[in-house]
């Protein structure tokens, strides 16, 4: 079992490990981060400082427990030599999503960890079993997804592949339970829990800008108005950068052999050409430059009650779906919504509010009108309907 006294290793100094090494240190264990790139590593012991004295000024951490949680990080630059690895008990790999990059890494850390070491992967959009299959022991590799920032944000979507040993991953689990994070356990299928179930949120909301039912600026406030979201579909796609939504969204329609409902839209492909990333490009589906102003939107409740109904369809959908075809639990996919991305609700739990029924005819009168298979209703909404029953008790 992994305890307190663990010696945790993060691989990638980038946003998510150092974000990941802080969540360990605070909680009492001795952390190495090392990045290839000596200049994250600097970046992150930097920002570490600040964020943890930050803390502290808040009175979210006593006086004193910046420094002591900073003193138990090893900061290593460079990766040539994984020496600084060989003595832990775990070592989480946040580095470049790509998976020849991270299949090199597990098998060089194999080689210096010890037998009984798990090496675990912050991967948002790559199969957990391929990045162990490189392995020697791939029963030693499992998922450990945080959301960003890692510190803030209480979800971690536990990932074991179909070689993970049962204990490597209740080990890990009960690891990230003790950092008081919410672990969900989600099986190794494109976007996990998360990154699937959410994908209607952008997709359905492009999709009917696209027609032009209504403006970017209508459907976030729809979204925010009418639905309690935190951010409308465009101010979220903008934050999290169309580079990084667009390549998650291709890997998760790639991954599930291109099912229409997850296609990507030529509208953010177009943004990406364009190099208009989102806030921080200072161009996406708004404009960020000094002295732009932001877009009224048209505070129509009626048109508000149709952009909302049609998107909560299609994500309430998509998350039976996920119970369908057993991504995880009903419970466990209610929680990732909300820990994970701050839904002002679970889908599930929002679904019997509207009224399963309800969902279903939203989604008939969708599929019949466009002929699309991306409006079909999973057969377990039919089921569920059918049965009166409730997929949460
Ligand atoms: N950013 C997010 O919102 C988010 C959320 C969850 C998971 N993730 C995943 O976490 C991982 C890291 O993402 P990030 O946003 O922190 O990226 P990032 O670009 O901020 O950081 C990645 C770091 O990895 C380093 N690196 C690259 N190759 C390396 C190697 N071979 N050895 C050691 N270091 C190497 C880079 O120098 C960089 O500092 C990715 O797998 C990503 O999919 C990201």
């Amino acid at each position: 079992m992994l305890g307190t006294d663990s010696l945790v290793g993060v691989v990638g100094a980038g946003a998510m490990g150092s974000g990941i090494a802080q969540v360990a240190a605070v909680a009492g264990h001795r952390v190495v981060l090392a990045d290839a790139d000596p200049s994250a590593v600097q970046r992150a012991r930097g920002g570490l400082t600040k964020t943890l004295a930050r803390e502290v000024e808040k009175g979210r951490m006593p006086a004193g427990a910046d420094s002591a949680a900073l003193g138990r990080v090893t900061f290593v630059e460079g990766v040539n030599d994984l020496g600084a690895f060989a003595n832990c008990a775990i070592v989480i790999e946040a580095i470049i999503e790509r998976l020849d990059v991270k299949r090199a890494l597990f098998s060089s850390l194999e080689a210096v960890v010890a037998h009984d070491a798990v090496l675990a992967t912050n991967t948002s959009s790559l199969p957990v079993a391929a990045i162990g299959g490189g392995c020697r022991h791939p029963g030693r590799v499992v998922g450990v997804h945080f959301f960003n920032p890692a510190p803030v944000m209480p979800l971690v979507e536990i990932v074991p592949s179909l070689a993970t040993l049962p204990n490597v991953t209740t080990s890990a689990r009960g690891l990230v339970d003790s950092w008081k994070k919410t672990t969900v356990l989600a099986s190794d299928t494109p976007g996990f829990i998360v990154n699937r179930v959410a994908r209607p949120y952008y997709g359905e909301s492009i999709r009917m800008l696209e027609e032009g039912i209504a403006d970017a600026a209508t459907i976030d406030w729809a979204m925010k108005t009418l639905g309690g979201f935190r951010m409308g579909p465009f101010e979220l796609m903008d934050f999290i950068g169309h580079d990084v939504n667009f390549v998650v969204t291709r890997s998760v329609f790639e991954g599930m052999s291109f099912d229409p409902r997850y296609r990507p839209s030529v509208t953010q492909q177009r943004l990406v050409d364009a190099g208009w990333l989102g806030r921080k490009s200072g161009r996406g589906f708004y404009d960020y430059s000094s002295g732009a102003s932001a877009p009224a939107p048209t505070e129509d409740r009626t048109l508000a009650t149709q952009l909302f109904d049609r998107t909560i369809a299609m994500l309430v959908n998509e998350a039976v779906d996920a119970v369908l075809m057993r991504v995880a639990s009903a419970r466990d996919i209610d929680l990732a919504l909300t820990k994970g991305v701050n839904y002002p609700k679970g889908l599930l739990a929002w679904g019997e509010e509207i009224g399963m029924s309800t969902i279903l005819d939203r989604l008939e009168t969708l599929y019949a009108e466009y002929g699309e298979d991306r409006y079909r209703p999973s057969a377990l909404l039919r089921r569920v309907v059918r049965d009166g029953r409730s997929l949460l008790t």
